[in-house]
């Protein structure tokens, strides 16, 4: 099974920003523990802060691969475009947020990603990424 996980923006600052919300770990001791703990799954890990990259990479593995494990950040709230690619391509894609989004400022309730997503999962800290990888393998 081949899968990405797909970060937007501020997502490389995780262990440093608003550790109140996001916590203290750094996404890449993170990812370390999910490949050690999902060895069997050919796990890849993308971040970008620039939305026309998070689209080209959802077009260059969206034809391919198993699942795309999506956490657009703010763009979730924002972006037509990343909408859009999700629609686009026909691996499926899981939505993910470390916080639960709709505890928070209105205008994070609304989600451009979610009419295309397969499934969403939010509000479980860094442990909403390792449920995505898990929805994927009870497929
Ligand atoms: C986030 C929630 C978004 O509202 C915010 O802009 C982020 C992170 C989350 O994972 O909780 O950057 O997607």
């Amino acid at each position: 099974m081949k899968l990405i996980i797909i970060n937007g923006p501020n997502l490389n600052l995780l262990g440093k920003r608003e550790p109140e919300v996001y916590g203290n770990k750094t996404f890449e001791d993170f990812f370390a523990d999910l490949q050690f703990k999902f060895k069997a799954v050919q796990l890849e890990y993308f971040q970008s802060n620039i939305e026309g990259e998070l689209i080209g990479k959802i077009q260059e593995t969206g034809f391919s691969y198993d699942g795309i494990i999506l956490n657009a950040a703010a763009y979730t709230h924002t972006s037509v475009g990343l909408g859009d690619a999700v629609k686009a391509v026909s691996t499926p894609v899981v939505e993910v947020h470390i916080s639960n989004t709709h505890k928070r400022e209105e205008y994070r309730h609304v989600s451009y990603i979610s009419p295309g997503a397969k499934g969403v999962i939010l509000g479980f800290g860094l442990q909403s990424y390792e449920l995505a990888i898990k929805s994927f393998l009870a497929d």
